[in-house]
């Protein structure tokens, strides 16, 4: 008998679907490669991007199942004025677990120190925050495994955000990405997203090539 496509379906985050949550952060938080090479510490990084949106606003996380098994998510925040900063939650985990002295995250934590005086002295466009504006108060994070890319599990994921966003009359929601992430610009810009402003140093991040890296912020109105 022929295999039944695998279709991917998009529903509420529920409280059992933390583990994959973070799991999955850390398997794609390099423009969706491991993050392994340049943050060993799952528990940091899923803590540092995932951590509000499941702990304290699950209301707006969702979640995308091939086969009762999650394979994506997208985590959402309708006031980003309200959403932990990752730096401070990264610095939490530095203080108490000893991060800047472990060989998997002492080399980016220096360096995103190094880099952040030296881009503030050469005055370079350099990342001081996130990104706050009342024009787009909402912003996401979305990232699905390899498996579960290509098939319009994404553009679902957007879709069924930004219908919570129109039901809460938010007017628009922002991201922000790494400018060298290509692919996630191109679905970014087919879901209706455009790029705001330049982009700009991101204290730590490089290539593997050891290359600096960027982040860029892209915004859309959730009323046409
Ligand atoms: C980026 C990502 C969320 C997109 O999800 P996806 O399920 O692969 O995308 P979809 O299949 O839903 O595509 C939706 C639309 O975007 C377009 N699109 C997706 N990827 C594209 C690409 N690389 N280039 C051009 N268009 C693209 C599709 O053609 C599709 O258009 P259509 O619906 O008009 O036919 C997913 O690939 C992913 O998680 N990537 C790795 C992690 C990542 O980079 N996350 C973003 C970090 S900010």
């Amino acid at each position: 008998m022929p295999e039944s496509p695998r279709v991917a379906v998009v529903r509420p985050f529920r409280t059992e679907d933390r583990a994959a949550v973070r799991r999955i952060c850390h398997v794609t938080g390099f423009m969706g490669e491991p993050a392994d090479w340049y943050w060993s510490d799952e528990e940091s990084f899923a803590d540092m991007w995932t951590g509000y949106y499941t702990d304290r606003e699950p209301e707006s996380a969702f979640v995308g199942e091939i086969g009762g098994r999650v394979v994506g998510y997208l985590l959402g925040c309708v006031d980003s004025r309200k959403a932990w900063n990752p730096a401070d939650v990264g610095r939490r985990h530095s203080f108490h677990r000893g991060l800047p002295f472990r060989p998997g995250t002492a080399g980016m934590i220096w360096r995103a120190g190094r880099d952040f005086v030296s881009d503030v002295a050469h005055r370079s466009g350099t990342v001081r925050g996130p990104f706050l504006d009342s024009r787009w108060p909402a912003h996401l994070h979305i990232d699905i495994l390899r498996e579960g890319r290509g098939s319009g599990l994404g553009r679902a994921l957007i879709d069924t955000w930004m219908e919570r966003l129109r039901s809460l009359q938010s007017p628009g929601c922002h991201l922000e990405t790494l400018a060298e992430n290509a692919k996630a610009r191109a679905f970014f810009t087919t879901m209706g997203f455009e790029t705001f402003g330049d982009p700009a140093f991101l204290p730590g991040a490089r290539a593997r090539d050891g290359s600096r890296l960027h982040n860029l912020v892209m915004v859309r109105s959730v009323h046409p």
